[in-house]
């Protein structure tokens, strides 16, 4: 199967040879070789690319402005830090795989078929996820958006510029969003629902996405001498962090919700000064929204400060029509995730939009542990095209 030796070219790109994750970041210089990559593999099958107001690539089969609106495939390519190799290059690999077994098949397109690649979908580098997809629906603001700074406050509108694109450019894409009549995202599953179910099928269906956010917490202290400030006298920030990361953890046990704290800055960070100032980020999720506020007001309350809400999606249903049809199609169990995808967005943006999901034997994701068998990845392939051949 073609899948192989694409899956066996990206292997390289962009991994950490001591923990074996991958480091892929939006509009860095591995980020560009994997758009190269994603531009060979278009160009060999004659496929036709373009970029729309955010970056994000679009490769036809067929001419959409002619005879759209067209059936679309695709996901990801870059990744969260130290992240599994299957987190979005799966679908992206995948779609590319259905396309030449159906054209082994001697199988055309009805309507034209389109497989997209959409830019910096962890927001690992500059925080709001799904940045390309929100920014041509217009669920992210342009100037927002360009203003956004990764750790060494370089912004989005000079990096996309030194990965030579136009930053002026960037902005909602209604010309690239009319050519998708529907969309479908294949994903390796990120939770055990497959695994957990011996002798089960490989591929699930999506159900909906749990409501999701990320909240910034500033804390401030004041910088002083670890071996000369008296305990009473100290103002340490770190403290309201432990208070913050105890809470989250409570108030998600509370209120049937996740809450996680991965990601710090320490300054000055240095191991014997008691820090100025903490920047600390919280993603909460879960299956209803009322509880997912709760659980950041809950961290805010323990923290002492006002959580910013530095991006928010609300619960997300896909198609339901087209879920079942899919689910019928392939004799797949229908999951929810806790996971937000692109395909989310576009669904919210009122696109037919469906996932499938491919089981994950690890039931690990955004680590080097995410995993799933060469086989149920042929599988996975084979599911995508019978969509196709389905919907196409
Ligand atoms: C994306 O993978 C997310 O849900 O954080
Ligand atoms: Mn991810
Ligand atoms: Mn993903």
């Amino acid at each position: 199967m073609t899948f192989d030796g694409m899956w066996a070219d990206l292997h390289p790109v962009g991994r950490d040879a001591r923990s074996g994750g991958y480091r892929r970041f939006a509009w860095t210089g591995e980020d560009a070789a994997l758009r190269e990559w994603f531009t060979g593999e278009a160009g060999a099958r004659g496929l036709e690319l373009t970029a729309d107001r955010a970056g994000n690539l679009w490769a036809w089969w067929g001419d959409p402005d002619a005879d759209g609106p067209g059936l679309v495939l695709g996901s990801h390519l870059d990744s969260v830090p130290d992240g599994g190799a299957f987190d979005g290059p799966l679908g992206v690999v995948s779609a590319l795989a259905a396309v030449d077994a159906l054209r082994a098949r001697g199988w055309t397109p009805g309507r034209p078929l389109g497989i997209a690649v959409f830019a910096d979908e962890e927001g690992a580098r500059f925080g709001v996820a799904c940045a390309g997809s929100r920014i041509i629906t217009g669920a992210l603001d342009p100037d927002r958006a360009r203003s956004l700074t990764d750790a060494d406050g370089t912004t989005v509108a000079e990096a996309m510029a030194a990965a030579g694109l136009d930053p002026h450019h960037v902005g909602p894409d209604a010309e690239a969003l009319r050519r998708v009549g529907a969309f479908v995202e294949l994903h390796v599953e990120q939770g055990r629902a497959l695994v957990d179910d011996p002798g089960g099928p490989p591929v699930g269906v999506a159900s909906a996405i749990w409501p999701h956010g990320r909240w910034r917490l500033d804390l401030r202290g004041r910088a002083d001498h670890a071996g000369t400030t008296r305990l009473a006298d100290r103002d340490d920030p770190m403290l309201h962090l432990a208070e913050a990361v105890i809470a989250a953890r409570r108030a998600a046990g509370e209120h049937d919700a996740l809450a996680t704290i991965g990601k710090l800055r320490v300054e000055p960070n240095g191991v014997n000064a008691i820090p100025s100032r903490v920047t600390a980020w919280l993603d909460a999720r879960g299956p209803a929204e009322a509880d997912v506020r709760s659980v950041v007001a809950a961290v805010g309350a323990a923290a002492g400060t006002e959580p910013v809400e530095e991006s928010w999606t609300g619960a997300t249903a896909f198609d339901a029509g087209l879920r079942d049809r899919l689910a019928g199609l392939l004799a797949a169990p229908v999951l929810p995730t806790g996971a937000g995808h692109d395909a989310g967005i576009l669904s919210a943006a009122g696109i037919p939009t469906a996932m499938l999901f491919v089981r994950n034997p690890t039931g690990v994701s955004h680590s080097p542990q995410e995993h799933a068998d060469p086989e149920d990845c042929h599988r996975g392939v084979d599911a995508l095209a019978r969509v196709v051949e389905e919907l196409g």
